[in-house]
């Protein structure tokens, strides 16, 4: 199955993805042009060959972008808590995906990230409530710094690509 970690600049996706490949924090900030990994790992007791596609956030990419939009089976919408602007953009990316599939039911996650950076937030439960009702997904909050965050957020988009 084919996971596109998606969202827009410096939120984190490439943390995230290393996180749980890797077990480690990436603490520069290069930016992704488009990564695939492959990994095979038991969720739920039964084993499943992942691809991962991390895409580019900033815009020049858009043509791997809208490619990897099309043929994930499953998506993270990941954006940051500690700006506003990301999560508009989830949205965009989220409508954007929703046009080129013609459909609204694939499985995606929203994964607010960069959540032990307290001081730095912009972000309000309110708005994050909102965000939920009105795309009607799932919300999970992580810090890449954390491996089990980014394990959960894994497992979550594979069980829900699963069950799909
Ligand atoms: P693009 O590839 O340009 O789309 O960015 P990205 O979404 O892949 O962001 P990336 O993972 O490269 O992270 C950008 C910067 O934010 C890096 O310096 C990371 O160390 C930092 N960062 C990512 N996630 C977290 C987090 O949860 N907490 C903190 N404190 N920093 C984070
Ligand atoms: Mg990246």
């Amino acid at each position: 199955m084919q996971i596109v970690v998606a969202g827009s600049g410096g939120v984190g996706k490439s943390s995230i993805t290393i996180q749980w490949l890797q077990q480690r924090f990436l603490t520069d900030y290069d930016p992704t042009i488009e990564d695939k990994y492959r990994k095979k790992v038991f969720v739920d007791g039964s084993m499943e060959a992942i691809e991962v596609i991390d895409t580019a956030g900033q815009n020049n990419y858009l043509t791997n972008r809208e490619r990897a939009f099309r043929s994930g089976d499953g998506f993270l919408l990941v954006f940051s808590l500690t700006s506003k602007e990301s999560l508009k953009e989830v949205c965009d990316i989220y409508k954007n995906i929703v046009r080129l599939r013609d459909r609204d039911d694939l499985p995606m996650v929203l994964v607010c990230n960069k959540r032990d950076l307290i001081e730095e937030r912009q972000v309000s439960d309110e708005e994050l409530q909102k965000l939920t009702e009105e795309l009607r997904l799932p919300l999970l909050e992580c810090s890449a710094m954390e491996h089990e965050h980014a394990r959960v957020a894994f497992s979550n988009i594979i069980r829900f690509i699963r069950n799909f």
